[in-house]
């Protein structure tokens, strides 16, 4: 059943191995093939109520945050709505200015964390207009909100978050060809996307048959007290999430940075014992991300790059994880899969308790 790990030694093993399921459920019965378009029948917003919005503010806590980010650039690139995210456990103490041509878009897995409840509260005190990206089907959030995008990702039990996740990154893609759809984005542009939408679900699986490769890796990186995850554009919430995973089940340090930040700063920190997870996907940026992993290994970091099957780096990366290619626009969701499963094995060798990270909750429902 569901909350039963059957042959899996972790639950985090389970739902990782779950994905490619628990996205076709998410795609399920949501792909217009005639039109080139989705439906989201949850929404509950016709055609003209969506062309009218004139920025998207997503808000949700820790990995969810990270979706939003990832989200906030879907949207962005397919509908060209201007579209950022922010903590919900910030927003709700700013006194934020409500604007009332702007979608506001809560994001949970669990629907019951507080802070984020909180600000859906606070906004629609303020009459603005909150749609839910939620996992748990009738949670406080999904009840507070204006209609939503259900993710059937089905339950999750471990801590850190992993199907709910990907769930919420197929989310926003869907809200964004949606939203791309009644504004811009061509009907050949909408069915590339649905194309590449649809072909998810195995990739997925061919990431997670990766699995020895990634644990081997994992295995070595344990090693190190502190590492770097670096991206840029797409791939910094990809790398803002990994770090985040690989913290809080292995308790290394791991600190997130854009890759065209290094030379600002950090990059003061690399050397043999600082290894830098590095997201370069195959994309307009490529040449470079490439650039600047030579400054890491010409100071002798450890270098793991994940990026997309055949690209040639010309890097001495010690470590090279593939992942087959999307539409550039879907790129962060595929990227994301090993960085679960290196977190997952590394925190595995550790002899944690992986599904019950010390000092953590499965949801935060309080103050
Ligand atoms: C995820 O791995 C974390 N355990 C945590 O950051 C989580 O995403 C956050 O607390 C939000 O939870 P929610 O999605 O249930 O609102």
């Amino acid at each position: 059943g569901e909350y039963d790990k059957g042959s899996h030694e972790h639950f985090m093993r389970k739902e990782i191995l779950e994905q490619p399921e628990a996205v076709r459920r998410c795609l399920r019965g949501r792909l217009d093939e005639r039109f080139h378009t989705v439906r989201l029948g949850g929404l509950e917003m016709d055609a003209r109520e969506a062309r009218e919005f004139r920025r998207v503010k997503i808000l949700g806590c820790g990995s969810a945050y990270y979706a939003g980010q990832v989200g906030a650039q879907f949207i962005e690139e397919l509908a060209r709505i201007p579209a950022d995210a922010e903590p919900a456990s910030e927003f709700r103490y700013r006194n934020p200015v409500i604007e009332k041509d702007t979608l506001y878009v809560a994001v949970s897995q669990s629907g019951e964390t507080y802070d984020t409840l909180v600000a859906v509260q606070e906004l629609k005190r303020k009459g603005g207009r909150v749609i839910g990206l939620v996992n748990v089907v009738g949670s406080s959030i999904a009840r507070e909100c204006d209609g939503g995008i259900y993710l059937h990702a089905g339950p999750e039990v471990a801590v850190a978050s992993t199907k709910a996740l990907t769930n919420m990154d197929v989310a926003f893609a869907l809200l964004g060809i949606h939203l791309g759809r009644v504004r811009d984005v061509s009907p050949a542009d909408g069915r590339r996307l649905l194309a590449a939408m649809q072909r998810l679900p195995e990739q997925i699986e061919s990431i997670v048959a990766d699995e020895e490769h990634l644990a081997d890796v994992a295995t070595r990186l344990a090693q190190a007290p502190s590492l770097f995850f670096v991206g840029r554009t797409r791939g910094y919430p990809v790398a803002r999430e990994g770090a985040q995973k690989f913290k809080e089940i292995s308790y290394r340090h791991a600190e997130a940075y854009q890759t065209s930040e290094l030379k600002h700063g950090p990059l003061a920190l690399v050397g043999p014992n600082l290894p830098t997870v590095a997201i370069v996907p195959d994309d307009e940026l490529l040449e470079r991300n490439v650039g600047a992993l030579h400054e890491i290994t010409a100071r002798s970091g450890p270098l793991c790059v994940v990026t997309h099957d055949g690209v040639d780096l010309g890097v001495p990366a010690k470590d090279v994880i593939t992942v087959p290619k999307s539409e550039p626009e879907l790129d962060p969701l595929l990227l994301t899969i090993p960085l679960q499963i290196l977190a997952y094995h590394a925190a595995r060798t550790l002899g944690h308790d992986v599904d019950k990270p010390r000092n953590l909750a499965k949801s935060v429902t309080v103050e």
